[in-house]
């Protein structure tokens, strides 16, 4: 039901805090994997131990400590999440999300997170009821946070309303539907290329590129992210593996068409790779050894099979959408289109890498999305904002096609 999502629990002081050890029960049976946040109030009502017993995960509780900002840092920790959930969400951290407050972990996490946020609220009767916290619910739901409960029943001290915090299996249910309505893409199948291709001279040297992945895998966890099953085939390079994508290792060009084809079906294809162009004819079987300068040894290059344009070509196992990346440092809209026409693709990227925009091995982008209807000019932005970007895109176009086969069969 949530399988490979990654929740950052936030736990605040109320006694419902006591229900938060079977919440996280509740989320890794349903396939999640839980980070746990305790505000020191919460701690006077669930200890760090045993919610990292049951989450398998360090507990972090303090904004200041050097050893969990060396660790990893605070935005960080909001960044790895897939989604973040305040249980039990009390009236004053209600009041400090409305507010901005940043004055601990959890409140600065929240401030600083750019992840979907829902809240599981809990507290007395008469604090839900009041009109300040009516009015920092009212303005937390205008900012999109969603609210999950509370509930109406006997509360822990002694009276009847609303204000108790739902209990963990709604809330493992909230979050499941809240996940599957963002999942546009989910039932779609997608292949993602990444990385450089190295090609071997001898067993010991090759040729390869300057591609870092950044921006291959980027893209392969924003799909993932949308609900699409992805495969990435990837060179190779220094990024780690996207949590929940299926990930395929290969060296060269040869080995990464072999892949993508094994890979097939898909509904999409992606290749963000920077496939080498040649590879040495003869790989010679051993380490080539210098000849004190007589001959120097001759490379002789042959080309290398076109991934992008083999996966284009038109047939059934065609991917109903192709999107090629166009790697330019000059003239870059118009190499681009050319490129859309040469290859067969329906989108291409276009990104400058010449060397003074810093994009090969950078951390931003700056894309031109060219489709058959026309340019679209995207800011410079990070990679990560391009992939999502790219994959909001293609979840938009699959809605559009649904939209418009729908209308035709009517
Ligand atoms: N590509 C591919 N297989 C190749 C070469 C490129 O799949 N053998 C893909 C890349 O992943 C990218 C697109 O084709 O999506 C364009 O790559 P690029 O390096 O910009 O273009 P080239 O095909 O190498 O053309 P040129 O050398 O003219 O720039």
């Amino acid at each position: 039901m949530l399988n490979a999502k990654r929740v950052l629990l936030i736990v605040t002081g109320g006694i419902a805090a006591y229900k938060t050890p079977e919440l996280v029960r509740q989320l890794k049976k349903a396939g999640a994997s839980v980070s746990c946040v305790v505000t020191q109030a919460a701690q006077q009502f669930v200890t760090p131990l045993t919610l990292q017993s049951l989450s398998g995960d360090k507990v972090y509780s303090d904004l200041f400590s050097l050893t969990d900002e060396h660790e990893m840092g605070h935005i960080e920790l909001s960044r790895q999440a897939d989604i973040v959930i305040v249980a039990p969400a009390t009236a004053n951290m209600l009041a400090k999300m409305a507010q901005g407050l940043a004055d601990d972990l959890a409140g600065t996490l929240l401030l600083a997170t750019d992840k979907p946020v829902l809240v599981a609220p809990a507290m007395n009767v008469r604090m839900w009821e009041h009109a300040a916290t009516r009015d920092n619910v009212a303005m937390l739901k205008k900012r999109a946070i969603v609210f999950i409960g509370p509930d109406e029943g006997e509360m822990a001290c002694g009276e009847w309303g609303e204000g108790r915090m739902s209990e963990p299996e709604e809330i493992v249910a909230a979050i499941a539907a809240f996940l599957d309505a963002e999942a546009p893409l989910k039932g779609k199948r997608a292949i993602v290329t990444s990385g450089p291709t190295v090609e071997p001279i001898d067993p010991v040297r090759y040729i390869a590129n300057r591609s870092s992945g950044k921006q291959g895998h980027a893209i392969a966890a924003a799909l993932k992210d949308l609900g699409c099953a992805v495969i990435l085939v990837s060179g190779p390079t220094h990024q780690p593996d996207p949590l929940g994508v299926q990930t395929v290792h290969v060296e060269s060009a040869r080995d990464m068409l072999a892949a993508v084809e094994t890979a097939f079906p898909a509904d999409i294809f992606i290749a963000a790779a920077a496939v080498a162009d040649w590879r040495v004819d003869l790989q010679a079987p051993q380490k080539i050894k210098k000849s004190g300068g007589a001959a120097l040894p001759e490379i002789k290059l042959v080309e290398n099979p076109d991934i992008l344009a083999a996966v284009s070509k038109p047939g059934p196992r065609r991917p109903a959408l192709v999107v090629g990346f166009a790697a330019e440092t000059e003239t870059v809209i118009e190499h681009a289109r050319a490129k859309l026409a040469k290859k067969g693709c329906d989108w291409i990227c276009a990104n400058d890498v010449s060397a003074e925009r810093k994009a090969f091995g950078g951390d931003e982008n700056t894309v031109h999305l060219i489709t058959r209807a026309g340019i679209e000019d995207w800011p410079k932005q990070s990679k990560t904002a391009v992939a999502r970007k790219l994959a909001r895109r293609i979840a938009d176009h699959f809605a559009a096609q649904t939209h418009v086969s729908g209308k035709t069969s009517a």
